[in-house]
C-alpha cells in the first residue's frame, strides 16, 4: 500500500451533516403536514430562526399558507418527480420579499417527505438577466424603428447622389463614389438586420421538430463557417416537439453556432448540440399567478476560450462585440427571438467550455409527452 492510500484509509469519514451545513442554499425537509423535519445551517439564516424552534413548526409559521411553495409541493407528493420554479416570489413579514428558485423532490422511500432547496442568489441573478435580455430586445425595438426612419431614408438620397456624380466622374473619382455607393449599401443591410425587432406582432407558432431545426443548423454551418468544426449529437430522441416558429428557431441556432463556431480553436474545435428533457421547469410569470412550462432544453456547448468577464453583464445587449467585423446583433436577437417563444437562455462560460442554453415550451399537440 502507497502512503497517500495509506492515509486515504486513516482520514476520517465526510459527515452528510457536515456537507449539508456547508452549503451556502436553504435546504428543507418537510412531513406529509408540512411540518419542518429537517433545516439546514442556511436555511436558519434565511429564516433567521434557529433549527430548534424550526424543527417544532409548521412552515406555514414563516411562508404564507397561499404561497407557491406549497402548491409545488402538492405537486411533487402527487406525481413523485422532482420540481423547480423560477422566479417565485416568497413575501413575508419576516423575510420581507425575496425571489427565489425552488426545486422540490420526493425523500425516497418516505411517503410524503419532500426535500426542499431554496436558492436566492443565484436565481435572482438569472431572472435579473433574464429581464435584462427582454430589456436589451426592447431597446433594439426602439433603435430599429428610429433607424429605418432616420438613416435609411437619407442614405438612399445619399446613394442616388453618388451615382449621379459617378455618371460625369473621372476614374479616379469613381473609385470614391463607388465606395460610397458600397458603404452606403453596407449600412442599409444591417438596418435591415434589425427589421425583426420592429415587429411586435406575436410569433406564428406550430409544432416544430428541434432536432430537424438543429441538423439544418448544423449543414449550413458545415458548409460555410464551421467547416473545421467537429460536431457531437447528443439528442434525445423521445423530445416532445416545440412550440415555435421552425424559421426563427433556425435563425437562433444559427447564431449561437456561428458564435461558437468563432469562438472554438483552429485545431481541435468542438461544437456539441445536445437536447433534454427536464422535467418541471417551470417560470414564474411576473405580476401573475400563471406559469410557463419550459421542459425543453437545447444546448449549445464550445470548446473555446469562453466569454470576457467585462462583456457578460451586457452580452445580449444590441451592438456589444468584440469581433472586427461583428455587428453584435446575433446574441440581441436570439434573447428577442428566445423571449418571443416565451423561453429562457442562460449561459455558463468557462475556459475550454462554453455553453448556451435554450429553454423552451413543448407542443401539448401531437408528439408531445403526456
Ligand atoms: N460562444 C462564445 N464564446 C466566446 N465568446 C462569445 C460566444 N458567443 C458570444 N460571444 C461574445 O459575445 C459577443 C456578442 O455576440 P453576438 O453574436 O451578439 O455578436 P457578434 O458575434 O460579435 O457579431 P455578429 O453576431 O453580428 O456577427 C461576441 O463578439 C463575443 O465576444
Ligand atoms: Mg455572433
Amino acid at each position: 500500500m502507497t502512503a497517500t492510500a495509506a492515509k486515504r484509509t486513516s482520514d476520517p469519514p465526510v459527515e452528510t451533516e457536515a456537507v449539508l451545513a456547508a452549503l451556502p442554499d436553504p435546504i428543507l425537509v418537510l412531513d406529509a403536514a408540512d411540518r419542518l423535519r429537517y433545516a439546514n445551517a442556511a436555511a436558519e439564516q434565511f429564516f433567521d430562526t434557529g433549527a430548534a424552534t424550526l424543527l417544532q413548526s409548521a412552515l406555514t409559521e414563516f411562508v404564507p399558507a397561499d404561497s407557491p411553495l406549497f402548491a409545488l409541493v402538492e405537486t411533487v407528493r402527487a406525481s413523485g418527480h422532482s420540481v423547480s420554479e423560477y422566479g417565485v416570489t416568497l413575501e413575508t413579514p419576516r423575510l420581507g420579499t425575496r425571489v427565489v428558485t425552488i426545486q422540490a423532490a420526493p425523500l425516497a422511500e418516505d411517503h410524503g417527505r419532500v426535500v426542499v432547496t431554496l436558492q436566492e442568489r443565484s436565481i435572482a441573478d438569472k431572472i435579473d438577466r433574464q429581464l435584462t435580455h427582454r430589456n436589451a430586445a426592447r431597446s433594439v425595438t426602439a433603435m430599429a424603428a428610429m433607424l429605418a426612419h432616420e438613416v435609411k431614408n437619407p442614405l438612399s438620397g445619399i446613394r442616388g447622389a453618388a451615382q449621379l456624380l459617378e455618371e460625369t466622374a473621372s476614374a479616379a473619382d469613381r473609385e470614391l463614389t463607388r465606395l460610397i455607393c458600397d458603404e452606403t449599401d453596407r449600412i442599409c443591410a444591417l438596418v435591415d438586420r434589425m427589421d425583426v425587432f420592429t415587429d411586435r406582432r406575436p410569433i406564428e407558432r406550430d409544432a416544430v421538430n428541434i432536432h430537424e431545426v438543429l441538423e439544418r443548423v448544423r449543414m449550413i454551418a458545415r458548409s460555410g463557417f464551421a467547416r473545421h468544426v467537429r460536431f457531437i449529437e447528443d439528442y434525445d430522441p423521445s423530445l416532445p416537439l416545440v412550440d415555435g416558429n421552425r424559421d426563427l428557431l433556425i435563425q437562433v441556432f444559427l447564431n449561437l453556432v456561428k458564435n461558437a463556431a468563432e469562438a472554438v480553436p483552429e485545431q481541435g474545435g468542438e461544437i456539441e448540440l445536445a437536447t433534454a428533457y427536464r422535467h418541471g421547469v417551470r417560470l414564474a410569470v411576473a405580476g401573475s399567478d400563471s406559469r410557463v412550462h419550459l421542459p425543453l432544453v437545447v444546448t449549445v456547448t464550445d470548446n473555446g476560450e469562453g466569454i470576457p468577464d467585462d462583456l457578460r453583464p451586457h452580452l445580449f445587449d444590441p451592438f456589444v462585440t468584440t469581433k472586427h467585423n461583428g455587428s453584435g446583433l446575433g446574441l440581441a436577437f436570439v434573447a428577442k427571438v428566445v423571449g418571443d417563444h416565451g423561453g429562457i437562455i442562460e449561459f455558463d462560460s468557462q475556459p475550454r467550455r462554453t455553453a448556451f442554453r435554450v429553454l423552451l415550451p413543448t407542443a401539448l399537440r401531437k408528439g408531445a409527452r403526456p
